[in-house]
């Protein structure tokens, strides 16, 4: 079911056993996730078709009945404790604040919580673009309705989750992340409709491999990009709702709607908009294509969304646009983009299965002659989404 790494496992277990002596803990994990296209659509009420990979945040657990959460991270080496009432919205941006702010939505919707000892640790990069954060929350969620007995509910958790991070933590994310982290499932990608939260399992195509392309940059002002690009969105939306009844979100404008306004935007909000309202059919788009088995077209999808990415929402950079351009010149790429909100992190291209570690060996190299970073390739299988080890 799980491809974990098994020292993972084991280091986390060892650091429990010594950290908090006593009974054995359990485990809770949660994946992270690639987004093979719609992105920056999910805040939007659109479409998104994310799949998460072998890579996750692990919990080990216990619980306590004083109503405190003591949490250790292997990462950072540091322990923290807090009591659970004491909680509350902001709570800051460090590791700890993914935990404690998933307790703290818990006890705020009035969902059963209890203390708790947990160690943390994981192996989705930090600040790559594969939701190393959400896969915190939703191990932390997972691991809290295992103490607690509370049914596991994925969409309820992401929801959760996602409330912890925009009000906790002071992160404006969408649902993508905590969605695909708690309700994927093994081999197949998730399209998401981001309004209703329905889900539609898709399966990838026979004979190719997503491989993630992290061009080891990491970009510090990514958050304030971020919630400038979702405030563009905003304006936008409310200038067309000032004539047009019924407009919510950019997932009730279409392209004719915008043109209508264009002179009273914007530029720049007008240009953020349109990858918006392109974008948000792609998702649908892409899992057609796969369906087909039309791998021409799902390539050709890819490549539209990295141009938007680039070149009207602008959360590309320099190094995203050289790694996903040298593996679209690989005979063997179908397609390639960058993935998660950009400005650094890491790209995703369709390739030719057999062919997987001549392609990884190209574009890496062609990629260090440019940039001295620790840029690494590999293929990733669409993995199942948060679970208890047991
Ligand atoms: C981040 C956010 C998601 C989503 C993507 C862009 O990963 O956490 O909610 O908006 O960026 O698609």
């Amino acid at each position: 079911m799980n491809d974990l790494d098994p020292a993972l496992v084991q280091r986390v277990t060892d650091r429990f056993r010594e950290s908090f002596p006593g009974e054995a803990p359990r485990l809770a994990m949660a994946p992270g996730r690639v987004n093979l296209i719609g992105e920056h659509t999910d805040y939007n009420d659109g479409f998104v078709l994310p799949m998460a990979i072998a890579r996750a945040a692990l919990v080990a657990f216990r619980p306590r009945n004083d109503g405190v959460l003591r949490a250790h991270s292997i990462a950072f080496d540091a322990t923290k404790e807090a009591a659970i009432a004491s909680l509350a919205a902001p709570g800051g941006h460090d590791w700890f604040a993914y935990v404690a702010g998933v307790l703290w939505a818990f006890a705020s919707e009035g969902l059963p919580v209890c203390g708790l000892d947990v160690v943390v640790d994981g192996d989705v990069p930090i600040g790559a673009g594969l939701s190393s954060s959400a896969a915190l929350e939703m191990a932390t969620a997972r691991a809290l309705c295992a103490a607690t007995g509370s049914p596991w509910q994925p969409a309820r958790m992401a929801k959760l989750g996602q409330r912890a991070e925009n009000a906790y933590v002071g992160m404006n994310c969408g649902i993508m992340d905590q969605f695909a982290s708690a309700a994927c499932e093994p081999g197949n990608a998730l399209l998401l409709d981001c309004r209703s939260l329905e889900t539609r399992a898709v399966p990838l195509p026979k004979g190719v491999a997503v491989v993630v392309m992290d061009t080891g940059a990491r970009r510090s002002l990514a958050a304030s990009a971020y919630n400038e690009r979702r405030a563009a969105c905003e304006r936008v939306v409310a200038e067309i709702a000032r004539t047009k009844p019924g407009i919510a979100e950019l997932r009730d404008v279409s392209a004719e709607d915008l043109e209508a306004v264009k002179t009273r935007l914007d530029e720049t909000d007008a240009k953020r908009a349109s990858h918006v309202i392109a974008e948000i059919a792609r998702p649908a788009a892409l899992a057609a294509a796969f369906g087909e088995g039309d791998l021409v077209k799902a390539g050709r999808l890819m490549k539209e969304s990295h141009v938007s990415l680039r070149d009207l929402y602008e959360v590309s950079c320099e190094e995203l646009d050289l790694i996903t351009g040298l593996a679209r010149r690989q005979p063997s790429c179908y397609g390639a983009r960058m993935t998660g909100a950009g400005f650094g992190g890491c790209g995703i291209a369709l390739v030719d299965e057999g062919d997987v570690a001549a392609f990884c060996e190209e574009v890496l190299f062609g990629y260090k002659a440019t940039f001295d970073l620790p840029a690494a390739l590999y293929p990733c299988r669409p993995m199942a989404g948060a679970h208890l080890l047991e």
